[in-house]
């Protein structure tokens, strides 16, 4: 039994790096979650049949629950509340390693080897601070708590000094591991660190932390693998480790920011006057759109957050289909941080089966913008903000943008002047080739369609 359930666990973990290859790319994401699906399949049901660990009826009844519960939770959520959800299953994820690695210390016969109990305090240590502060970030984007950072003085100080504390806690328990009150101390002085890590960081930086966390919560198994002498656990654990750390540094440089000033420069501080001054526009209806539109030979569409909260995607695909029909070049432009989870609008645009051939990342289109008529903004604001180029004090700055000013006309459709996530204003709302079609994305689409189609 034991040969064979290492080699099922082989197997699992050759799916899930298989998954993980294929879900670098949207054409094979589908592909790659089910690998990586029926990898996890298959080393839960032969850790169940090896281990023997508890009655099937607990079992069974354990997996109809959660089943439900988790096929209704994704069946329900928006695609814009995505982020939070991804939050609580990585705080789970975390939860759970804790639970085991103590339930474990509790099963102990004799004194654990030092390599287990150090990787008793690790599980304990990463799981809990997973947890809380993956509930943190879950509070920040559903609006349960403020989602400005919250600062204080001596704020890093006080972490530094708790986690000084967690380190000497640890090497007391692993000189005496057979004493559970260390361990102890150390689960709630993490669920204290957990939390005050996370507060000080701004919503809209809440996306990298919660990649961060995953990346945790991967660490955090891996380390209960090593107390359960456990191969798939620390195979699994140790690839969610690395890729949440690759995903955390993509965003990091697409932002053009270190992963240090987004954990501790509390980006995204309610400034006094913030998004104040308001000047003139000039308002174009959907009307005007839809002849600008006619008359273009080139369009470059730019979805931002905006055209998932509108859900404007099927008819922003129906107004591209129209446009690509009547001989023109549509092409849609990704920013990596478009929207508020990475490959956000891969996943919204492939809802409305737009190909992958017409979406373009940003480093592959940047250079176009200059040679197109009508480079079409949609929900979309941090990711084409100008200030990002030079305006030292913004938190965009240096942040890579989208040359959407480069073309001869910028179609910008949003319900007002307001800011984007960063909260800085945007100078292109007022520049003279821009036409501020103010309105929901859905609503505006379906009337310049409405319009293309007369
Ligand atoms: P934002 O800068 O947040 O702008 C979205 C715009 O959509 C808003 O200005 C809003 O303006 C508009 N909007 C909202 N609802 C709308 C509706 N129903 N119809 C039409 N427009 C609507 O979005 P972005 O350009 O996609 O930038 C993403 C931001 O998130 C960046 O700051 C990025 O750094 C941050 N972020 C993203 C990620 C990932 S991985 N995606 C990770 C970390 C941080 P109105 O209110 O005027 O309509």
């Amino acid at each position: 039994m034991v040969t064979l359930t290492n080699i099922v666990y082989l197997i699992a973990s050759v799916l899930f790096i298989l998954g993980l290859k294929n879900l670098s790319s949207p054409k094979t994401a589908r592909r790659g979650n089910l690998l990586s699906m029926s990898g996890m399949f298959l080393a839960v049901v032969i850790t169940l049949f090896d281990k023997q660990i508890l009655d099937f009826t607990y079992i069974i009844a354990g997996v109809i629950i959660g089943a439900a519960i988790g096929a209704v939770a994704a069946k329900r959520v928006e695609m814009t509340a995505m982020p939070q959800m991804v939050a609580l299953f990585n705080g789970f994820g975390g939860g759970a390693s804790t639970l085991v690695a103590l339930s474990e210390f509790t099963q102990l016969t004799g004194d654990p080897v030092l390599n287990v109990s150090i990787t008793l305090v690790l599980s304990v240590l990463i799981g809990t601070v997973t947890f809380t502060g993956s509930l943190i970030a879950f509070a920040k984007l559903q609006g349960v708590m403020r989602s400005a950072p919250i600062v204080y003085k001596l704020q890093h100080v006080v972490n530094a000094l708790l986690l000084i504390a967690v380190i000497v806690l640890g090497v007391i328990f692993a000189l005496n591991p057979t004493v559970i009150s260390p361990l102890l101390v150390i689960l709630a002085i993490a669920a204290l660190l957990g939390v005050l890590a996370v507060i000080p960081i701004g919503g809209a930086d809440m996306p990298v932390v919660i990649s961060l966390l995953n990346s945790y919560s991967g660490l955090a198994a891996a380390a209960t693998g090593f107390v359960l002498s456990n191969n798939v656990l620390i195979i699994s654990g140790s690839l969610v480790g690395a890729s949440g750390i690759i995903l955390t540094n993509i965003m990091c440089k697409a932002m053009n920011r270190s992963l240090a000033n987004v954990l501790f420069a509390a980006v995204g501080q309610e400034v006094a006057g913030a998004g104040g001054e308001r000047r003139d526009v000039t308002r174009y209806q959907a009307e005007d759109a839809s002849v600008m539109l006619e008359n273009a030979q080139s369009v470059i569409i730019v979805p931002g957050y905006g055209l998932a909260v509108a859900q404007a995607q099927h008819i922003l695909s129906e107004m591209a289909n129209i446009l690509t029909e009547r001989g023109k070049k549509v092409r849609y432009a990704i920013h990596p941080v478009a929207g508020r989870m990475p490959g956000h609008m891969n996943v919204l645009l492939a809802e409305a089966n737009v190909s992958y051939e017409q979406l373009f990342d940003m480093d592959e289109i940047n250079d176009d913008f200059q040679n197109t008529d009508v480079a079409l903004v949609i929900g979309a604001n941090d990711v084409i903000n100008p200030a990002a180029r030079y305006k030292k004090d913004s938190s965009l700055y240096g942040m890579p943008i989208l040359n959407v000013d480069k073309s001869s006309t910028v179609m910008i459709i949003k319900r007002s002047l307001s800011p984007g996530f960063a909260g800085e204003d945007n100078e292109l709302f007022y520049d003279s080739k821009t036409m501020m079609c103010f309105g929901d994305a859905k609503k505006m689409v379906t009337e310049i369609v409405k319009f293309l189609k007369e």
